[in-house]
C-alpha cells in the first residue's frame, strides 16, 4: 500500500492548521498514523531557513531572495521527510507545499510563474501531492482570524490585504486548472462543517488506496 501526500493551502488564519489536526484525528481511527508536517520547514535546515525569511529582523527580503529560500527549505524537506515518509508506505499532511509559492511568490510578489515551475522540477522532481485542500475565504475574514489567534504577524502576513487577495485568486487558478488534485473548501463556514468536507474527501482517498 503507498501512502498519500496531502497538502492544506489558504491564506494565513484561514483555517489550515485547525483543520490538519481534525484530518490527523480523522485517518487516525481509520487506522492510519499520518505524518504531519510543514512549509517552510520540516527539517532543522528548512526550520532555519523559515526563521530567516519570516522573522520581520530579517527583513528587507526581495521576492528572489524568498522565491529561492522556500525552494532551498523545500528541497530539504523534501528529500529527508516527505519521500523517506511516502516511500514506507505513510500519510503525509502537510501544511503549504508548491502551490503556497505559486500563489504567494507568483500571485503575491509577481515573480514568473514559470520560474517557479523550473525550481519545483528541481526541488521535487516527479512529486506533487495526490490531493490538496485550499481552504478559501474572503481576506479580511481569514486576516480577522488571525487577530483572534493573538500570535502576532511574521514578515508575509504582515502584508495588506490586496496582496492577500492577489494570493487568494493566484491559489484559485491553480484549483481551475488542476481540478482532479485541488478541492476548493469554503472555509467561511464553520470549523465542523469545513471538517466534515475534508473527512469525505480523505474518505475517497482511502477507498482508492488499493492502487
Ligand atoms: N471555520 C472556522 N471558523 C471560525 N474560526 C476558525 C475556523 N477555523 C479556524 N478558526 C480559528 O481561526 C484562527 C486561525 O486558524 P488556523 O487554523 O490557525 O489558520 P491557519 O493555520 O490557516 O493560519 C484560529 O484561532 C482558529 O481557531
Ligand atoms: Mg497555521
Amino acid at each position: 500500500m503507498r501512502g498519500r501526500f496531502i497538502t492544506f493551502e489558504g491564506v494565513e488564519g484561514v483555517g489550515k492548521s485547525t483543520q490538519i489536526a481534525h484530518a490527523a484525528q480523522y485517518l487516525l481511527g481509520r487506522g492510519i498514523l499520518p505524518l504531519v508536517t510543514r512549509e517552510p520547514g520540516g527539517t532543522p535546515l528548512a526550520e532555519k531557513l523559515r526563521a530567516l525569511v519570516l522573522e520581520p529582523q530579517h527583513g528587507p527580503v526581495g521576492p528572489t531572495e524568498e522565491l529561492l529560500i522556500m525552494f532551498a527549505a523545500r528541497a530539504s524537506h523534501v528529500a529527508a521527510v516527505i519521500r523517506p515518509a511516502l516511500r514506507r508506505g505513510r500519510w503525509v499532511l502537510c501544511d503549504r507545499f508548491t502551490d503556497a509559492t505559486e500563489a504567494y511568490q507568483g500571485g503575491g510578489r509577481g515573480v514568473n510563474p514559470v520560474w517557479i515551475r523550473q525550481l519545483a522540477r528541481i526541488a521535487h522532481p516527479r512529486l506533487m501531492p495526490d490531493l490538496t485542500f485550499i481552504f478559501d475565504a474572503p481576506a479580511a475574514v481569514a486576516s480577522a482570524r488571525v487577530s483572534g489567534r493573538g500570535t502576532g504577524h511574521d514578515r508575509i502576513e504582515a502584508e495588506e490585504t490586496e496582496f492577500f487577495e492577489r494570493v487568494r485568486r493566484a491559489y484559485l487558478a491553480i484549483a481551475a486548472r488542476e481540478p482532479g488534485r485541488v478541492r476548493v473548501v469554503d472555509a467561511t463556514q464553520p470549523e465542523v462543517a469545513v471538517a466534515d468536507v475534508v473527512a469525505q474527501a480523505l474518505e475517497a482517498a482511502l477507498r482508492n488506496r488499493g492502487d
